[in-house]
């Protein structure tokens, strides 16, 4: 390394000593952060067009610049650009590409900026383009779920709590417990989108500039909807990346919520559900074995974006004001974060509406375990029982059914009498899993008629 080295970095002027080679390749981030270049490039075009219509560089300066920087946007994207880790990151390596390509005009651009709010409006516009694809995703699973669900109203299977048989409930009414969980999840990346949706640019290194800039023009230029209120502020804020990160940590657990009951509906001891050989491999050892690999891997995939929260979240807590390096840590647990989250929301949009029901089995399901019971009890209190009443005499209903071996619906009309003479031939229709799931017919009940509405109001709000 030549003792002038430090002479080509943009920032070489006061050092007279050349960076050592590890603390260049320890501080540099363009490893990882070229991902940035499309909203680097977007980012500097509106600056230069700021600062001609300000008057701060002329109109053709600033043409030359936007042409510089659209030629090396494409040079990029054909694979032909040479990042150099000495130039450290994105932003420096594209403005040292610029100088080299359109001359000393190259070196105006970064006038009134600094990479401090360079890259803090690079990232909420990658992560912007981010959380749109995501909520695109979220709709994918969410419209896979609908399809599945029309086609399954019908189905019974046992509802559960502890995973212990509950109450019997339309499989399509489960699905829409999962459609309701993503709904939040939208929600919340939108929200985050909202918040995070404000343009640092403007703010420099940390205190503004001595230029006339307008940042209403490049916040507007740039889709943000106003400019950050504080300069300070606007450099040090990372927490749209601790939000969408939290958003994402949450869409991971339901995701893997979900990826559980996958997992445990294949099992040959429930065998509610089949899934195509196409989301699933076999064992090396073990000829019978079709393993449900890709529900399993989404599953383990949640740790990983848990850790980028508490990744993120470690990151912020000890930072004084303003920008502090410690920040350039943020991108790879943001990346990993959107990489994994969209490669876990394809996988399911695409295997969720392939799955078959075995509705032999899930009905067969329902009919053990007792589901009916609430409902003999609810029956009772309404031939006049106080409810707690009919609770402990349905208790003992069931005792008998588990001592010979049948469900109260198997009962004779003079096996049922013994324990309530207001028993009545009309129980059975009651005691029915139609009979059951039909009874429950309000808002958010699993009756069929409820979930028809449900699956239509479902289809409108997305
Ligand atoms: N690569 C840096 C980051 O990701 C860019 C900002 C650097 N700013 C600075 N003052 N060193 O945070």
């Amino acid at each position: 390394m030549s003792q002038d080295q430090h002479k080509d970095k943009p920032w070489g002027g006061r050092f007279s000593e050349p960076t050592d080679a590890f603390v260049e390749r320890f501080t540099a981030s363009v490893g990882f952060d070229r991902r940035l270049y499309r909203a680097d490039i977007t980012g500097s075009i509106a600056h230069a067009t700021m600062l001609a219509k300000t008057g701060i560089l002329t109109e053709d300066e600033c043409s030359q610049i936007v042409g510089g920087l659209e030629d090396i946007g494409k040079t990029i994207e054909a694979g032909e650009f040479t990042w150099s880790v000495s130039l450290e990151d994105v932003h420096m390596n594209i403005e040292a590409a610029l100088t080299a390509k359109i001359g000393a005009v190259g070196k105006k651009l970064h006038t009134g900026r600094s990479r401090n709010d360079q890259v803090a409006t690079d990232i909420r516009l990658y992560l912007r383009d981010g959380i749109d694809a995501v909520c695109g995703g979220i709709r994918e699973v969410q419209k896979g779920i609908l399809t599945l669900a029309e086609k399954e109203v019908e189905t019974i299977m046992p509802g559960f709590t502890h995973l212990q048989t509950a109450q019997p409930v339309s499989f399509a009414h489960h699905l829409l417990a999962w459609f309701e969980m993503l709904q939040r999840d939208y929600g919340r990346m939108q929200d985050c989108r909202a918040r995070m949706n404000v343009s640092p640019l403007g703010a420099a290194a940390l205190a503004g500039t001595s230029f006339p800039i307008d940042r209403e023009l490049t916040a507007r230029l740039l889709g943000f909807d106003k400019p950050a209120a504080n300069s300070l502020d606007a450099v040090s804020d990372r927490d749209f990346a601790i939000e969408f990160t939290a958003a994402a940590s949450l869409l991971m657990t339901h995701l893997s919520r979900i990826s559980e009951e996958l997992v445990i509906w294949t099992s040959a001891q429930f065998d509610f559900i089949d899934l195509p050989d196409r989301f699933c491999t076999g064992s090396s050892i073990m000829p019978q074995k079709k393993n449900p690999d890709v529900p399993e891997l989404v599953r383990g995939k949640t740790g990983r974006v848990n850790g980028h929260l508490v990744a993120l979240l470690t990151l912020m807590k000890g930072q004084p004001l303003a920008y502090n390096k410690d920040n350039q840590e943020d991108k790879e647990p943001l990346f990993d974060t959107l990489d994994t989250i969209s490669d876990c929301l394809k996988a399911f949009a695409d295997m969720i509406p392939t799955i078959r029901t075995k509705k032999d089995n899930m009905r067969a399901a329902a009919l053990k375990g007792f589901a009916t019971a609430t409902d003999l009890a609810d029956y009772l209190v309404r031939t006049g029982l106080p409810f707690r009443d009919a609770h402990e005499v349905v208790g003992k209903a069931v005792a008998f059914g588990i001592d010979k071996g049948r469900d109260l619906s198997e009962l004779t009309l003079d096996e049922l009498q013994a324990f309530s003479p207001d028993i009545r031939e009309d129980v059975f229709a009651v005691l029915s899993l139609e009979g059951s799931l039909n009874a429950r017919n309000h808002i958010g009940g699993t009756a069929p008629a409820q979930v028809r509405q449900a699956i239509a109001s479902a289809r409108k709000a997305i």
